[in-house]
């Protein structure tokens, strides 16, 4: 193994290659320790940060404006660093299959431009052996240098929650792993700088990624299981939220949510698992039927509102994003249920505080609107942005219209009102 200097402070040159979710507040928050850039293979995306503007919405403009963090496309300003961080997606296929398409593109990347004793590491959620089975040999290959000698690899999961203030990169605990121990160590003194020392050094890089996409099934199921839970209640005609709220009393009673789950990773990382589990050879079952729990709520919803309705409607739809306070509308749940709908004969309008208007019209041909009016039969609350906390129903929907209120956003609003309510 070729021996790591040991100089104080470290100060390596970083490049992060994906500037997405993930990798723009890791860049930003990097530059602020470090050298560091950040390349995109999206020109538009690099032309919007450079601009001041991230459609993400978890940098705001002012700390772009600020940031030492350089920008680019090109990808050789990005030769000879010390250190690679790739934060590329890891989506699946149409077979629910994991595809690493741009996971490989951004090994290749890599490889092409680094030298002898670079330090590659992946925050891309992946199953277990991606890192070393799978982006090591691409590295070798296109370097012509010899991993674990010339370069070295190391995984870093991300744990970031988009929209989400409270639990941010310089305050949750970052788990990191390294080829070897050495590396492991640089990777714990780099992290541990944005996040002032809360580093969790996982055994082996295998274990690290084995660590986050369990993180990720986990919720899913235990979301699947409240869902369940909460379409059994409906047919009793019992209120899934109030035997929570009961439940929950209990001291080990996990405290989860029935809802939609989309978004690129509760919704695609037990697929990861799954595929690792059956190369394997264990069939998993949890897993998979956790997922099929959460990717029929769609179907049951919009069944669930037409039933309701009985008839063709007028319908309000809040919120297309795949979740609460962000723009991000790629594997939402949400255009099922307006397609559902749309399919039982209502004429079904669909409002999001956040998201953008052409984006949801090349993504799901939905023609999003900014503004909504009054009158309708029915108001579906299907994201919970803050901006509809406030709403008052009776001023939308009709005296005697229905109110879903699938994430439970307007409970306070339920009795008394001169509407039927309905909520998950
Ligand atoms: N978004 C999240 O909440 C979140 C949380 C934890 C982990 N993750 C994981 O982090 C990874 C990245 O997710 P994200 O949400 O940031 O994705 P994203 O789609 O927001 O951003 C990825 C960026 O990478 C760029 N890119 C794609 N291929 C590239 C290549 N070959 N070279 C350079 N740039 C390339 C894209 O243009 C895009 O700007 C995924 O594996 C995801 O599962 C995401």
């Amino acid at each position: 193994m070729k021996k790591l200097q040991n100089s104080t402070p470290y100060s390596p040159r970083i490049a992060v290659i994906g500037l997405g979710y993930v990798g723009l507040p890791l860049a930003i928050a990097l530059a602020r320790h470090f050298d560091t850039i950040g390349l995109d293979a999206n020109s538009g995306r690099i032309s919007e940060l450079k601009g001041g503007s991230d459609r993400t919405g978890e940098i705001d403009a002012a700390t772009l404006r600020d940031t030492s963090l350089e920008l680019t496309h090109d990808v050789s300003a990005i030769k000879a660093f010390d250190i690679y961080i790739v934060a590329v997606p890891t989506p699946v296929d149409n077979n629910k299959q994991p595809d690493l398409t741009a996971l490989k593109g951004a090994a290749r990347t890599v490889g092409e431009i680094m030298e002898k004793g670079a330090i590659v590491v992946f925050e891309s959620t992946v199953y277990p052996g991606v890192t070393e089975d799978v982006c090591g040999p691409v590295l070798s290959e296109t370097s012509g240098l010899k991993v674990g000698q010339d370069f070295f690899l190391g995984y870093s999961p991300e744990r970031i929650n988009p929209g989400d203030r409270a639990h941010r990169i310089d305050n949750i605990t970052k788990v990191v792993a390294g080829q070897t121990t050495a590396v492991a160590t640089r990777l714990a003194d780099i992290y541990g700088r944005v996040n002032g020392g809360d580093i969790f050094v996982a055994a082996d890089i295998r274990t690290a990624e084995a660590a986050k996409v369990i993180e990720n099934a986990q919720r899913d199921i235990n979301i699947a299981f409240i869902n369940e839970v909460a379409m059994i209640f409906d047919r009793m005609n019992l209120s899934a939220s109030d035997v929570l709220a009961a439940a929950s009393t209990k001291w080990n009673f996990l405290n989860f949510s029935p809802g939609l789950v989309g978004g690129h990773c509760i919704g695609v990382d037990p697929y990861y698992l799954a595929h690792a589990a059956k190369t394997f050879g264990h069939e998993p079952e949890i897993i998979l039927s956790g997922r099929r729990i959460n990717d029929g709520m769609s179907g049951y919803v919009a069944e669930r509102i037409s039933a309701q309705l009985g008839r063709a409607s007028r319908i309000l739809v809040l919120g297309l994003t795949f979740k609460e306070n962000v723009s991000d509308l790629r594997n939402s749940q949400v255009p099922d249920i307006v397609s559902s709908l749309v399919a039982d004969g209502h004429e079904v309008i669909v409002h999001d505080a956040l998201a953008d208007l052409t984006e949801a019209k090349a993504l799901y041909g939905i023609e999003l609107r900014n503004t909504y009016e009054t009158g309708y039969d029915a108001v579906v609350g299907a994201v919970a942005h803050t901006a509809y906390l406030d709403i008052d129903l009776t001023n939308i929907v009709v005296s005697g219209g229905l109110v879903a209120d699938i994430k439970g956003l307007w409970r306070g609003q339920a009795d008394g009102g001169e509407f039927r309510y309905w909520s998950l």
